[in-house]
């Protein structure tokens, strides 16, 4: 079969659920990562030709997007802070919001006169501490999840990218600790139920509700226990950084407040929501 006419079935079954330019990129993306073509080979190829076994693979893929699972799941990998991490339904998907908040982490830490010590706190797929370990070469990095699976995907990666990242299981609401750092960052769980109806079905029906959603009724739930962990476990003139909801920013604000922390900072992400926060220790 002809790949411009898959190309074309891709669009007649799939435009009305995510609308052409995102079926043209997840096109794009596949046969990227299936058979190693560039985009631009129907440019050039108009008449490209794929085997039978082809076929099979990317209509598999197409089953798959009709069914709204998410396309970081079929091809097995995301992209981060221009890294490929493994992703599976334990893990979120990373976020290029999250990468903003990693980059405000590394600009600030880049000069650091010392090697600094990192703590995430809900790591996932541990894309924000290998990230950090990756750019911030003396730094030392360790991240921590409830969840075992999440775990898993993560130390898989911190292999992949021959990173030095410590993972270790534990639960943020009730940590009981020894080590201080000079860094602590989370982008917890922060969706309030409410806030369900804003979202696409490949998210609520494919990620995992443990990395994503809040009760209505406490939605600082967890960055109340981190924000009360960090103002113990923050060296002097510690950082802590953290993703939040962007209907929460005030909230955020006066938590921080509340454990005095100093600087407080927020940050807008790149569609103008209010995204990230700092605070720093005296
Ligand atoms: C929003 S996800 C963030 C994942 C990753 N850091 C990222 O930015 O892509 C939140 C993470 O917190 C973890 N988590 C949820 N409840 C937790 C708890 N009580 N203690 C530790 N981790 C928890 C979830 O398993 C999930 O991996």
């Amino acid at each position: 079969m002809l790949l411009k006419e898959i190309k074309n079935i891709f669009h007649t079954e799939l435009d009305v659920l995510y609308g052409k330019e995102e079926v043209s990129s997840f096109f794009y993306m596949l046969i990227e990562h299936y058979f190693n073509l560039e985009r631009f080979v129907l440019a050039i190829q108009p008449e490209l030709v794929i085997s039978k076994e082809q076929e099979t693979t990317i209509f598999k893929a197409l089953s798959e997007l009709k069914l709204e699972h998410p396309i970081q799941h079929i091809i097995g990998t995301s992209h981060f802070m221009e890294m490929d991490f493994m992703v599976n339904p334990h893990v979120l998907i990373p976020r290029p919001e999250t990468e903003e908040l990693v980059r405000w982490i590394i600009d600030d830490a880049k000069n650091a006169k010392k090697s600094l010590t990192i703590l995430d706190m809900g790591t996932g797929s541990g894309c924000i501490p290998i990230s950090l370990d990756t750019y911030l070469t003396d730094a030392k990095v360790s991240g921590l999840d409830i969840s075992l699976d999440a775990l898993e995907v993560a130390k898989e990666n911190n292999k992949r990218h021959g990173t030095q990242v410590i993972f270790f299981q534990a639960d943020m609401l009730n940590l009981k600790h020894e080590i201080k750092y000079d860094i602590i960052v989370s982008n917890p769980p922060y969706v309030r139920e409410l806030e369900k109806v804003d979202m696409r079905n490949n998210v609520i029906d494919h990620e995992p509700r443990i990395a994503l959603f809040v009760p209505d009724e406490d939605p600082l739930k967890f960055y109340r226990a981190i924000v009360s962990f960090a103002s113990k476990y923050l060296n002097e003139k510690g950082c802590l950084y953290l993703e939040i909801n962007q209907y929460l920013g005030t909230e955020m604000k006066l938590l921080l407040q509340e454990y005095e922390f100093q600087t407080i900072e927020l940050r807008k992400d790149m569609y103008g929501n209010d995204r990230m926060l700092k605070g720093s220790k005296k």
